[in-house]
């Protein structure tokens, strides 16, 4: 939540059109290698779900029946394991685990009439897993072309206390202005995540490219469609591309970890990981990016160090008019602290935690 406008540009980025965003969720169409491209490419969003049918519908029979006029068959084969998840909100039918075993009858039913099948289904095949969500008695139904959800990158394998989403790092670095050519700072990396995705965006790399989607294993989506999009990745990477990125954190384990975790992404020779308490940060670039998750104090006690750590990053950052700062945090006083109004404020949820992101425009 928060991040519909860039998962929009992100699609509109990759060609398609028709967009329109919603809260939670970005619709667009696409052909049938959007499906891939999509799942590979886009950095900020949750998953990918193709969109089978909208209908209204205030009795099971509405549901049963409108379910069933759907061309499930184009998508799911005569073996599928069907996994049937649900939510609804404001609408009369409210029973979920209700709806979803009619929608679940709904298709197994138009699947035995297509296929010709007489018994049960086999259901021993691939996952499909498809998701009925009904607000105020509207039903939207769609399947799940991605599986795991897209932050799963595939590369972090060690995290810390209070790891930031994959899909919002992404989204932090874009909000920001940086192109690979300037340096690029997180003083409080944590497991790496900003850092890592900066180094992705960098040099162009898919940062699907190192993890499975579901719809991979699809039956009747043709093969070329996943391997022409693995190879248009593989083709836009610019793995040449140097990157002055270095990653920071008070903790040494963080730092052991965030290297593991850049290895693990195929990044190790090209991010710097460095132990360092933010008071010590002294960047050698005149313009440079700071892109930071630092704690917000939730805890009690914990108060008067954060207070004291943002004190830290605005006297060091005071030095650097011309680099552009930019904070994520839940705490409200951080600008008071930092000793300056942010340019721009934008809220941001991490998580369940409403935070603001606060940006500072360097000098030109
Ligand atoms: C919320 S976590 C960052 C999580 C990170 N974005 C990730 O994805 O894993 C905040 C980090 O700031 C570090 N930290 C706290 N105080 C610090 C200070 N004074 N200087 C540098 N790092 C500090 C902590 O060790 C912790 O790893």
């Amino acid at each position: 939540m928060g991040l519909e406008s860039i998962v929009k540009d992100e699609v509109k980025s990759l060609g398609y059109s028709q967009i329109q965003t919603d809260n939670g969720k970005v619709q667009f169409e696409a052909d049938l290698s959007g499906i891939a491209r999509t799942n590979l490419w886009l950095r900020t969003a949750d998953r990918v779900k193709l969109l089978m049918g909208e209908f209204d519908a205030f009795s099971f029979e509405d549901l049963f029946e409108g379910t069933k006029a759907l061309p499930w068959d184009q998508w799911i084969p005569r073996d599928a394991f069907i996994h049937v998840v649900g939510k609804s909100h404001k609408s009369k039918l409210y029973s979920v685990p209700d709806c979803q075993s009619i929608v679940k009858k709904a298709i197994v039913s138009k699947l035995q009439e297509s296929y010709g099948i007489r018994g049960r289904l086999e259901e021993d095949g691939d996952k499909y897993k498809v998701e009925v969500a009904i607000l105020k008695d509207k039903v939207t139904l769609t399947i799940d072309s991605s599986g795991t959800g897209l932050h799963k990158r595939g590369y972090r394998a060690h995290q810390g206390d209070a790891p930031l989403k994959e899909t919002l790092a992404a989204a932090l670095v874009k909000l920001t202005n940086w192109t690979p050519e300037h340096a690029f700072v997180d003083p409080f990396t944590g497991s790496g995540t900003i850092a890592i995705e900066a180094a992705l965006i960098g040099q162009n790399i898919a940062p699907g490219f190192n993890r499975e989607f579901d719809s991979e294993n699809w039956d009747l989506l043709p093969r070329s469609v996943w391997d022409q999009a693995w190879e248009e990745a593989e083709d836009l990477a610019n793995y040449d591309q140097p990157l002055n990125i270095l990653g920071s954190d008070i903790d040494h384990r963080a730092i052991e970890m965030a290297k593991a975790n850049a290895i693990e992404a195929g990044l190790g020779d090209l991010i710097d990981f460095k132990q360092m308490q933010v008071r010590d940060l002294r960047p050698s670039d005149e313009i440079g990016y700071l892109v930071g998750n630092p704690p917000y104090g939730e805890r009690i006690g914990d108060k008067n160090v954060v207070e004291q750590t943002y004190r830290d990053l605005g006297k060091v950052m005071k030095d650097y008019p011309k680099w552009s700062v930019y904070i994520m945090t839940a705490y409200p006083y951080f600008e008071k602290c930092y000793g300056a109004k942010a340019t721009k404020k934008r809220k941001l949820f991490n998580g369940f935690i409403k935070t603001d992101y606060h940006q500072y425009f360097g000098k030109k």
